[in-house]
Formats: structure tokens, sequence, C-alpha cells
């Protein structure tokens, strides 16, 4: 891990990485072996932050047990997949939740409370997803190719949902994982 961090930087051209990630659990190098690898590269100032990718709540566990500080735990988030306990836990350790696929890759924008809050708000189903995130405390990285739906995506910062319309949306079904279901579970 350590090789492989130092390689990044050099093929990259860069003197540091602000975050560094474990992008996914595996069961065949431990989770500890892993962190402290990293740690070695934050104490040599090759990294700023460390960050867990696609851990649940056991698994977060123990990469805290590890004493590394854990900055960021980047996971699958968006109305249709509410981890809201893993969110909690997050926040309770000082962990930011980002959250990546934040539009469930196009498929929330379909849902009818978004339309129906999008409608009352003058906003995009983009923006209502985005927003209610964002108030959730979350960090989000929406991806688009296109031009006008990247600055759409940046305009979240002078509006508000009400209490009201959070809610409704915290309500929602919420079984919709897309992304390698199999992984979590160890
Ligand atoms: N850590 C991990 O294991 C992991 C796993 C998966 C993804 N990720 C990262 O998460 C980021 C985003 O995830 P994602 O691409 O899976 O899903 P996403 O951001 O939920 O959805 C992307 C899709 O939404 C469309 N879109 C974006 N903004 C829109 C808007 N304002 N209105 C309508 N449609 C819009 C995009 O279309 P257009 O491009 O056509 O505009 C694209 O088809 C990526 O950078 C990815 O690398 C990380």
């Amino acid at each position: 891990v350590y090789k492989a961090g130092v390689q990044a930087l050099d093929e990259l051209g860069l003197d540091y990485l602000d975050l560094y990630l474990i992008h996914w659990p595996v069961q065949t190098i431990s989770i500890s072996e892993t962190l402290l690898a990293m740690n070695t590269l934050k104490k040599d100032n090759l990294i700023k932050h460390i960050g867990i990718s696609n851990f649940n709540i056991k698994q977060t566990q123990e990469a805290i047990n590890t004493g590394v500080k854990i900055d960021v735990n980047q996971v699958e988030f968006h109305p249709s997949l509410n981890q809201k306990e893993l969110l909690t836990f997050c926040n309770n350790n000082d962990i930011i939740l980002t959250t990546y696929s934040p539009l469930a890759r196009g498929e929330d924008l379909k849902l009818q409370p978004i339309l129906q809050i999008a409608n009352e708000v003058g906003k995009t189903p983009s923006q209502v997803i985005l927003k209610w995130l964002l108030q959730h405390n979350i960090v989000v990285i929406p991806k688009s190719q296109t031009e006008s739906r990247i600055k759409e995506n940046f305009e979240l910062f002078d509006w508000n949902l009400s209490e009201k319309q959070m809610r409704m949306i915290d309500k929602l079904k919420t079984d919709n994982r897309l992304v390698n279901p199999g992984f979590a579970n160890f």
C-alpha cells in the first residue's frame, strides 16, 4: 500500500495527495495492515487525509479500532438508499460521509415526491436531491458530462428545503443499492 501510494504520486507528478481512500474493503488484506501503511504515508507528508469507501458500520468500527484517524467514508447514498444508521455512526465518530451516485445514476430524479418538491421550490429534481443530502451534512460528488447540468448541480447554496420536504424524502422506500450488493456483508 505504501509503495502504491508513492508510485501514484510519482505517476501524477504530485508532491502529496489531499485525500487517499481505500476503495473497497477486502477479506484478503486486513483493514489494519492497509490503514497503518496509509498512516505512514501521512506521517511522511505524502497524504493529508485518510479515507475509506464502501465500508459498513462494522467495517468502519474496525477501521476506527486501528487508532488511525479516518476523515471520510465514501458510500452509495441517495433517496432510494438512505443509509441513515451509517450516517449517524459516521457523524458520531467525526467521519465525513461522502455520497457517490447521489442521484442514483438518474433513477431517483423520477421519484414522485422529488418531482413534487422540485415543483414547490422551483428547482430541478437533481438540485432537490443534492440539497437534501447537503442538509443531512453529507458531501456530494454527482457526475455529469453535460456542462449545463454541472452548473445546475452547483446552484445549491442560497435556498433550503423545509423540514416537511426533508421528511418527505427521508420516508421514501430505501432498498435500491446500485453498486455490488455483495460487498458489505462480511
Ligand atoms: N467509491 C466508489 O466505489 C464509487 C462507486 C461508484 C461511483 N463513484 C463515483 O461517484 C461519482 C458519481 O456517481 P455516478 O456517476 O455513479 O452517479 P450519479 O452522479 O448519481 O449519476 C450520474 C448520472 O446522472 C446524470 N446527471 C447528473 N447531473 C444531472 C442533472 N442535473 N440532471 C439530470 N441528470 C443528471 C448524468 O448524466 P450526464 O453525464 O449525461 O449529464 C449521469 O448519467 C463518480 O465520480 C464516480 O466515480 C464512486
